[in-house]
C-alpha cells in the first residue's frame, strides 16, 4: 500500500510523542517565565538569563547531535543548516552583553543539569537525541514564533536586535518544515524497547526545561527583591 508522508497514523512517532507530552507541555506554558512571557511582561533581564541558559543548552545538544549525524536515529532529523540555534544565541549574547558575554554566562543549577544529561545521551544513548531535538526545535518552531515578536515588543528591541534566537531564515514555512520533521522522525527504525525510551526521553526533556525556567525566575525573583542591589542590567 502507498502512503504519503502527510498521512500520520497512531503508531507514529510524531504522534506519540506529542500525546505522551501534552501534559507537560501544558505545565512548560504556564510556568511562571513563560506566562509573563505570553503576556507581554518579559523584561531584559528575564530574557537575558534565559539566553544565557539557552546557549548552554544548544551548545551541549548541537555538539551531540554533530557527534552523532551518521547514527541511524540522529541522520534523518539532523539539520544542521536549518534549526542550529548556537550562532544565534552566541550573536544575541554579544549584542546584550558585549564583547567579552562569555565571561558573563550565569548557569543555574538546572541548567547544568540538563546539559549534563543531553551529554551523557550523545555518549551513551545517542537514539534518545531525537526526543531532546523534537522538544526543543518543534518548540522553537511553534509557540516560539510567536514569543519572538511579542518579546521584541515587550522590550522595545528593533526589530531582530538581540533576538536571532527566535529567527530561522534557513526555514522558510516553519508549518511544512515541521511536516517534514515528523515524517523524518517516523521513518526512523526503532525497536518497541527503544521507542519507549525516546518516548519518556521526551517527557524528561520537557522536564529539564519546565526546571530550567523554574530555576531562572527563582533567581531572578530574588535579585529584583533586593533593590539596593545594583541592576542586573
Ligand atoms: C507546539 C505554544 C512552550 C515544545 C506548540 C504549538 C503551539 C505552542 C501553539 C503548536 C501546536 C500544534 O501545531 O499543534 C507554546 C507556547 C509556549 C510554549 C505559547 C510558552 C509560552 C513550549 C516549551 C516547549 C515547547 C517550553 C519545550 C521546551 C513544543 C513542541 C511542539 C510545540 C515540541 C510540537 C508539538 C508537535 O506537533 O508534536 N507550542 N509552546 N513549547 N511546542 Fe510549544
Amino acid at each position: 500500500t502507498q502512503m504519503t508522508t502527510e498521512q500520520m497514523t497512531d503508531r507514529d512517532l510524531s504522534e506519540q510523542i506529542k500525546k505522551v507530552t501534552k501534559e507537560s507541555h501544558v505545565r512548560a506554558e504556564n510556568t511562571k517565565l513563560m506566562v509573563s512571557f505570553q503576556r507581554g511582561q518579559v523584561t531584559l533581564s528575564q530574557y537575558k538569563l534565559l539566553l544565557c541558559s539557552l546557549y548552554e543548552i544548544y551548545q551541549a545538544l548541537e555538539e551531540a547531535m554533530d557527534r552523532n549525524s551518521n547514527h541511524p536515529a540522529v541522520a534523518p532529523i539532523y539539520f544542521p543548516a536549518e534549526l542550529a540555534r548556537l550562532k544565534s544565541i552566541e550573536a544575541d549574547l554579544e549584542y546584550f552583553y558585549g564583547q567579552d558575554w562569555r565571561l558573563k554566562i550565569v548557569v543555574p543549577a538546572a541548567t547544568e543539569r540538563y546539559c549534563h544529561r543531553l551529554r551523557q545521551i550523545g555518549k551513551e544513548n545517542p537514539e534518545f537525541l531525537l526526543a531532546h531535538a523534537y522538544t526543543r526545535y518543534l518548540g522553537d518552531l511553534s509557540g516560539g514564533q510567536v514569543l519572538g515578536r511579542i518579546a521584541q515588543k515587550s522590550m522595545g528591541l528593533k526589530s531582530g536586535e538581540g533576538l536571532n534566537f527566535f529567527a530561522f531564515p534557513g526555514v522558510s514555512s516553519p508549518n511544512l518544515f515541521k511536516q517534514l520533521y515528523r515524517s523524518r522522525m517516523n521513518s526512523v527504525e526503532l525497536t518497541e524497547e527503544e521507542k519507549n525510551g525516546v518516548l519518556e526521553e521526551a517527557v524528561r526533556a520537557f522536564e529539564f526545561n519546565i526546571q530550567v525556567f523554574d530555576d531562572l525566575q527563582r533567581m531572578l525573583s530574588v535579585s529584583e527583591n533586593r533593590p539596593q542591589d545594583p541592576s542586573p542590567n
